[in-house]
Formats: structure tokens, sequence, C-alpha cells
């Protein structure tokens, strides 16, 4: 599942926030049901509508079992006279997913003629819609001006997918992924105090390849970097993800992501972003060293026969990326970079980490423990101890990866 392979599927920055869900007519709206489930575990507060055409596929007691509290349906009801009213009053935020093409007509027309597009015109706050239905009817121009539309009003698109829908065609149409809609419902959730900053993220090993078959690396999971990457795009910011081979994490589209592998090729997209970045997130598990390789070492399989005895490499130097790119600082820049040690204590990680934020120049330093027994790469949890140039240190309890980010991003805001 996508959500969960996104760090924040554990942040608890969420908890007590009230978001409205509308469903609109689709067979998309039984995949609602994960992404509800998925912030319902966040601790926020969920109401929703079913449209009439969304009851034609599901029920309201579905969403009302799986704890979404109130469900509407009918308008005209004797029970509670303003449930049109309710959502713009309480939430605040609104998700509207699956939504239809009928429903994309409803909202952009401010017709209000049942209940979920009557809420959606007496809602004033942030809005994101998620459309899905059959290729032709996205393509087609009614839907692209109903869109158009809605997003000069301020919605946020999440784009509908390609690939095959349940009409058996194929093209765009089918509803964005999971991840992308829970994403976009905690982007309208969280603080936009990172709007206009650029900000350039290394997540990921690296591969050094000794020749085409095997390499050198690390197990680096790219969680902590996928867990900052997201975080600075939640709070508004253009991210741009530099991301090592491998790596299991779900980032949303709105982040842009270059995919390499070794630590060179990681230097060179690192040096062409960082001039117009404001703020780096250096979280790759560079390899500091790459085997010196034998010519054409990309095109052979290198035979055991041909080493009797022992096997001896040599390696060379990889740049230092954080250390290089620290040190080429324009104004404002600022940079935080990590380190990863074996210590017997939290407390023995600050000088460690104050002589790396010396030997990096860095702005911050995040270091954390990583004994083979705490299992700190892959983990969601964990805990860290962090300097900064000013002097300032502080040790945190174990948290998880979305709360460190949270954080980090936070301090870096803050000096
Ligand atoms: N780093 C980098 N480029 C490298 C090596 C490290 O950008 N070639 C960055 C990492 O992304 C991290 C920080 O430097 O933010 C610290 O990495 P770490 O591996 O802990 O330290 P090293 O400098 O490699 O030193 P050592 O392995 O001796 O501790």
């Amino acid at each position: 599942m996508s959500m969960d392979l996104n760090p924040f599927c554990k942040s608890t920055r969420f908890a007590g926030k009230k978001l409205h869900l509308g469903l609109g007519g689709s067979v998309a709206c039984y995949k609602m049901c994960d992404v509800l489930r998925a912030l319902l575990r966040l601790d926020i507060q969920v109401s929703a509508t079913l449209s009439p055409g969304a009851r034609e596929f599901v029920s309201p007691l579905l969403f009302r079992s799986l704890g979404a509290d109130p469900v509407y349906d009918e308008m005209f009801t004797d029970a509670n006279v303003f449930a049109h009213l309710e959502p713009g009053a309480q939430a605040q935020a609104m998700l509207i997913a699956p939504a239809s093409a009928n429903l994309l007509s409803r909202l952009a027309t401010g017709s209000a003629q049942d209940m979920l597009s009557a809420q959606f015109v007496a809602f004033a706050g942030p809005c994101a819609i998620a459309p899905a239905m059959n290729p032709r009817m996205w393509a087609h121009k009614a839907t692209r001006e109903n869109v158009k539309t809605l997003v000069e009003w301020g919605a946020s698109l999440i784009p509908p997918a390609l690939g095959d829908t349940a009409c058996g065609e194929q093209g765009r149409g089918r509803l964005a992924d999971s991840g992308e809609i829970f994403l976009g419902a905690l982007r309208l959730l969280a603080p936009q105090d990172m709007a206009g900053i650029n900000v350039l993220v290394t997540l990921g090993p690296t591969r050094e390849m000794w020749d085409g078959v095997r390499y050198w690396s690390n197990p680096s999971s790219g969680r902590m970097g996928g867990a900052i990457a997201t975080c600075c795009w939640l709070r508004g910011a253009n991210v741009t993800a530099i991301c090592g081979p491998g790596i299991n994490v779900f980032l949303p589209e709105g982040i842009e992501r270059i995919s390499v592998n070794c630590a060179n090729e990681m230097y060179n997209a690192a040096k062409d972003a960082w001039p117009k970045a404001n703020m780096g997130f250096f979280s790759a598990a560079v390899a500091d060293f790459a085997p010196i390789r034998p010519e054409n070492a990309d095109d052979v399989k290198i035979k055991k026969a041909a080493t009797p005895g022992n096997l001896e490499i040599e390696f060379s130097r990889n740049p230092d990326i954080l250390a290089t790119l620290s040190a080429d600082r324009g104004n404002g820049q600022k940079a935080l970079g990590f380190a990863a040690e074996i210590t017997p204590d939290m407390q023995s990680l600050l000088p460690l980490a104050r002589l790396k934020l010396n030997a990096k120049k860095a702005d911050v330093i995040a270091a954390n423990r990583v004994n083979p027994a705490s299992g700190a790469f892959g983990a969601d949890d964990g805990s860290m101890a962090v300097v900064d140039a000013q002097g300032h240190e502080e040790i945190w309890q174990p948290q998880s990866k979305a709360d460190i980010a949270w954080e980090l991003c936070s301090w870096l805001l803050r000096i």
C-alpha cells in the first residue's frame, strides 16, 4: 500500500485536525476506505458526504463503520436542516475524491443541488479534488473547463492516473494513487510555512559499481530523507529529491525526483540543483569510496578464475557532497547534514555531531546511532542528537521519522 510506504503514515502532527471527505459517484469509491483509515490512524477527525452517485456504489454505513463521523447523504431531511453548512463551520479542509465528471460540473457551477455540492459552496477553506472517470470523459472540453474553473477558485487538483480504467479502456482517468490522495489531504491541513522555499534533499544509498553486476553500497532505506522531502512539500516548499537506488519510499508527484546510482552522479545532480536551493537536507548515505574499476567494467562480469587467491580491490575517494556544497554556500543558504555513528549512548553522539558540524561547515547536524542492534537503517522510529552552528544542542526521545523531519524543518526555518 503506497500510503504505508511514506513515513507520514506515522506522523503525530495532524492529531485533532478536522477534514471533510466528499465522495462522488465512481467505482473508485472503494479505494477511499483505505485512505480514510490512514487519515483516522493519524487521529484526524474525518466527516464524510456521499453524493447520490457515490451511494449507488458504496453505502454510508461502510464509511460510518470505518470511523467517519458524521456521514451525510440526503440533503432534505428533518434531522439536521443545517447539515449543508456544517463542514464549512467545522472542518479545516475538504477533500473531494473520487470526483466524477458529473460532480465536477456541479461543483464548477456552484449548483448546490445536493448535499455535497451545497457543502462545497458553503466551504471557504482549502480544498483538494481527485477526479476519476473514463479517459474520454476526462479529456472532454467540458471537464477541462470545469477543472480549470475549480483550480482558478483555489482548489488543488490531484490529477487522475494513467492506466486501465474499470470500463475496460486505457488512458488517463483512474483515481490517483492512494498515497497521492492521502498526502494531498495532509497538505491541506499542514501549515504553509515553507511556501516559496526551494529545498534540495539527498536520500538513500549510493551504489558504486565494480563490474557490470557487482557493487559496493549500504542498507540505507531512504526513509529519513523521504520524510524530510515529504515534510517540506506538505509545508508548501518546492522540493527536489535526489534519490539513490533501490529505496522503498513513496514520494508524491509534486516532488521533483532525480534518480541516481553512484556518489558521483548524486554529487553532479546536487551541484546542479544547489544554486537555486534555499535549504539543503543531506540525508543520503553516500559511499565515501568507490572501487577502482577494471577497464570496460560495465560490460563484463569479472570471473573468479581471474583471481586465484584473495581478491584485493583498490578504492578511490568519492566527493563529499555536503562538505563541498556547504563550503559553496550563497546568501542565506542553509545546510543540514546527518551523522550515523556507533556510540554507547545518546549523550556520546553530541561531541561527534559537533565535530562533523565543524568538519562539514553545516548549519545543523542530526546524529543517530547505527549500532547493529538499534536497527536504525530502515526503521520507522529513532532517537536523534541535534547540534547547530549557534551552539544549541538537543537529544530527542525516540519518535517517528515523520516527526523528526518536522522538527528538523522547523529548526532550519528558525536559525
Ligand atoms: N555525506 C555526503 N557525501 C559524502 C559522505 C557523506 O554528502 N561523500 C553527507 C551525508 O549525507 C551526511 C553527512 O555527510 O549528511 C555525514 O555522513 P557520514 O557518513 O556520517 O560521515 P562521513 O563524512 O562519511 O564520515 P565517517 O564515515 O568517517 O563518519
